[in-house]
């Protein structure tokens, strides 16, 4: 598994994994454990959660599934904007923690821009650094006036990555916002990279599919992973999907195969607001 490294030096893996829609329904429990199980033993061992998804069912998940091999697991969990005061950010690290089951989550990210200043943020999470609750802190959802804010703001050139929406139907990062990110050695995590499934415009990448004998889907992820900046987080509770999905991270596009990607999906030629989904 290729790896990423975050600006402390700190490798991980380039394809990790995604909860969201995870712990939702009981009965659907026991499989979404196994499927992070099943992620962890391919090595997608950095795990994508959020106190939002499943209101904290996504987490008890993960939780469940790394009892006895916490210490395999890169944990990403991520904060309400509504929880993002100096306090809030110490609480509700504190539950997510206790549904985790764990003492410390690897990297804890701002689910979006609200309205809490930045900088009472960020020395929330200072202080959940200096306390061991967390190892590191990011953001998600920042648009580059988002991120120049922040980093201007102080401590906030500590930030560890920007989680977005980016895959080969939605480039639009590739025109500020990633050359900004690349420019301070902050890597992206690429959110949605198979577009949440849908596959928009399948029939463009179905061309590149058979000549590599794989699917669309697997173009998707190939094609994400092609930047050594960024790092990918597919969600998938099929176990044939996970394997999918671990296959496509040794799948090398070529140049032949980018140039028609880009006929099919052009890079943006101008600044785009920055999607969320
Ligand atoms: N920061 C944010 O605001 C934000 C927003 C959205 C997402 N995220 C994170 O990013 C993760 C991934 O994004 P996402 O869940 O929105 O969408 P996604 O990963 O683009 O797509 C997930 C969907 O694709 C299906 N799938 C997975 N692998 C496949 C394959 N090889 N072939 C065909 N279908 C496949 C999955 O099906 P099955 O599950 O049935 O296998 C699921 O329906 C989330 O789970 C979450 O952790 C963060």
């Amino acid at each position: 598994m290729k790896t990423v490294s975050l600006p402390d030096g700190t490798a991980v893996p380039q394809l990790g994994f995604g909860t969201w829609r995870m712990g939702e329904v009981a009965s659907e429990a026991s499989r979404e454990i196994a499927a992070v199980g099943r992620a962890l033993d391919l090595g997608m061992t950095l795990i994508d959660t959020a106190e939002m998804y499943g209101e904290g069912g996504a987490e008890e998940i993960v939780g469940k599934a790394l009892a006895g091999r916490r210490d395999e697991a890169f944990i990403v969990s991520k904060v309400y904007p509504h929880n993002a005061t100096r306090q809030g950010v110490i609480d509700a690290c504190e539950r997510s923690l206790w549904r985790l089951g764990t003492d410390r989550i690897d990297l804890y990210l701002l689910h979006w821009p609200g309205s809490t200043p930045i900088a009472e943020t960020i020395s929330g999470f200072q202080q959940l650094v200096a306390d061991g609750m967390i190892l590191r802190w990011g953001v998600s959802n920042f648009d580059t006036a988002d991120m120049k804010e922040m980093w201007q703001a102080p401590g906030g050139s500590a930030c560890a990555t920007n989680q977005i929406l980016y895959n080969i139907t939605r480039r639009g990062p590739e025109y500020d916002l990633l050359p900004w990110m690349k420019g301070r050695s902050l890597p992206a995590m690429a959110y949605s990279p198979l577009e949440q499934g849908r596959r928009v415009g399948h029939l463009e990448l179905d061309p590149v599919a058979q000549r590599h004998g794989v699917t669309a889907a697997q173009i998707m992820l190939a094609w994400v992973l092609r930047r050594d900046d960024l790092i990918a987080i597919p969600k998938a509770s099929h176990p044939e999907h996970i394997t999918a999905n671990h296959d496509a991270a040794r799948l090398e596009l070529d140049e032949d195969d980018l140039a028609a990607l880009d006929r099919a999906f052009p890079p943006p030629s101008s600044k785009q607001p920055l999607g969320i989904l």
